[in-house]
């Protein structure tokens, strides 16, 4: 009795505390956006935007945001709003009161748990922490525009940082790879759907996403894959992966990294021949299960333009087999993730570009650089490790990635090690080789490949 005395009592404090700020809600957003926008200057001849639509969020139908949509005055650009991003998203989290509640905060309080509290004071505590916890709560804002603009206000961020959870695994079926979390919750892409850019500047976190790509791989697909790893860094990002018997091939300088796709861009050309055969036009119909993932850390080592002069046709050569790879390798099972620091010019050659679906771009030095990879600004303010901006075709969005830690990949690698590694002779033969004794005549049936 006395229990839930107290407890009416502190939720009538908490109320209480709600009817302090009636105005917390849709319209003070409203509000306080168009009153940012016109302290700035983003109104016309004295004409402010004007709100048009405005859709609260609907956490019953899985939509965490609210949305603002705005007509902005003859003679202002989207450009000129999305560049103030951050200064709406301060705007938005000044608060006029010490507390902001609305009936449905309320009703988010843990009746059940509160009424389990024997005492008084930790009832107390609980509603203190509670508070505290709203409290906290920083708003963050996405722009878009199609003709108006809209504003999405989600009433929390995307995580600083995610440490991966082997449990994220067992979320994912088939090809799934488990990004990161946005301000909903984990991200899924499909590893199957197609080829991927990663760009980024250095430190930032490429080389921990592709070994989380290749360890969720090994993990749930462990007999359908098959890699081929170029890392021209010395080999020390993928070193982990030498050994795994899904590693057709390895490469650590560019004369392997070239025979490597060399070899690569003959076994599609084989492929395609069964194919033509079983007159069927892909893998799936083929009833080929297996797919290979050319996954490249540090493409710009394999630019012209980036590489000493000895070696720019091999530069070229790797180039033209690349672009090759993504023009015809995703229908026969081939899928090529390319990554880089430095996406300028000749690191981000337009084919590889046009033909990766999926583009992964963590934090750029220049906007020309973000420019060059997602076709907009944008990746030159991203501040964080591990935060990405995700492109696919139905849309961009930030993620936050996951960190995966060296223990767990140990843990994915070791029942995959082979003690004498990978099936290939050929890579063994492709070493002693080198590419100076050109061995396979490749008949490259688009001829262009190599120009
Ligand atoms: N998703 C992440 N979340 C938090 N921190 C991260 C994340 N990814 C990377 N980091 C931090 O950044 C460091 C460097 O990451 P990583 O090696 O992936 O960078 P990189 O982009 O490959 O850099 P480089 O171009 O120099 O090879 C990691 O050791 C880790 O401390
Ligand atoms: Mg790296």
């Amino acid at each position: 009795m006395l229990a839930e005395i107290a407890t009416s009592l502190t939720l009538a404090s908490v109320y209480g505390l709600a009817q302090m700020k009636k105005d917390g809600g849709v319209g003070d957003d409203v509000k306080k956006i168009r009153q940012i926008a016109d302290a700035i200057g983003l109104k016309k001849n004295g004409q402010s935007i004007i709100i048009r639509r405005r859709d609260p969020a609907d956490k019953e139908k899985n939509k965490f945001y609210s949305e603002y949509i705005f007509q902005i005055p003859l003679g202002l650009a989207f450009s000129d709003f999305e560049t103030k991003l951050n200064v709406f998203q301060d705007g938005l989290n000044i608060k006029k009161t010490l507390y902001s509640f609305s009936l449905s905060d309320i009703k988010k309080i843990n009746i059940k748990k509160l009424m389990k509290l024997k005492s008084l004071k930790a009832k107390i505590n609980y509603i203190k922490k509670f508070i505290k916890d709203k409290n906290s709560i920083r708003k963050s804002i996405e722009m878009s525009y199609d003709g108006m603009i809209h504003f999405k206000v989600y009433d929390q961020d995307i995580p600083n940082q995610v440490d991966f959870n082997v449990e994220k695994w067992d979320e994912c079926n088939g090809w799934k790879l488990p990004l990161g979390e946005n301000r909903e919750g984990t991200v899924f892409l499909d590893l199957a759907s197609g080829h991927f850019v990663i760009a980024g500047a250095t430190t930032f976190g490429k080389s921990q996403l592709l070994k989380l790509m290749i360890s969720t791989l090994l993990t749930n697909k462990p007999n359908e894959t098959e890699m081929t790893l170029v890392d021209l860094k010395g080999g020390l990002e993928m070193q982990y992966f030498e050994d795994c018997k899904q590693t057709i091939n390895f490469a650590d300088d560019i004369e392997t990294a070239v025979a490597s796709l060399k070899h690569i861009v003959a076994d599609i050309q084989q492929r395609q021949k069964m194919l033509r055969v079983k007159k069927v036009n892909n893998v799936k119909k083929a009833g080929i299960n297996k797919r290979h993932f050319i996954i490249v850390d540090e493409a710009s080592q394999l630019a012209p333009s980036q590489v000493p002069s000895k070696y720019k046709e091999l530069a070229k050569e790797a180039q033209a087999y690349m672009s090759y790879i993504t023009r015809i390798g995703h229908s026969m099972g081939y899928t090529l993730v390319y990554a880089t620091q430095y996406p300028v010019g000749d690191v981000m050659p337009n084919q590889i570009k046009a033909n990766s679906n999926t583009t992964i771009c963590f934090r750029l030095e220049t906007d020309t650089q973000s420019e060059t990879v997602l076709d907009q600004k944008g990746a030159e303010q991203i501040q964080l490790q591990g935060r990405c901006i995700l492109s696919v075709p139905s849309g961009r969005q930030q993620v936050q990635t996951y960190l995966i830690d060296d223990k767990t990949i140990k843990t994915v690698v070791t029942p995959n090690i082979v003690i004498k590694s990978r099936k290939d002779d050929t890579l063994a033969e492709v070493r002693k080789e080198g590419t100076t004794n050109r061995r396979y005549t490749l008949e490259l049936e688009e001829t262009e490949v190599l120009n």
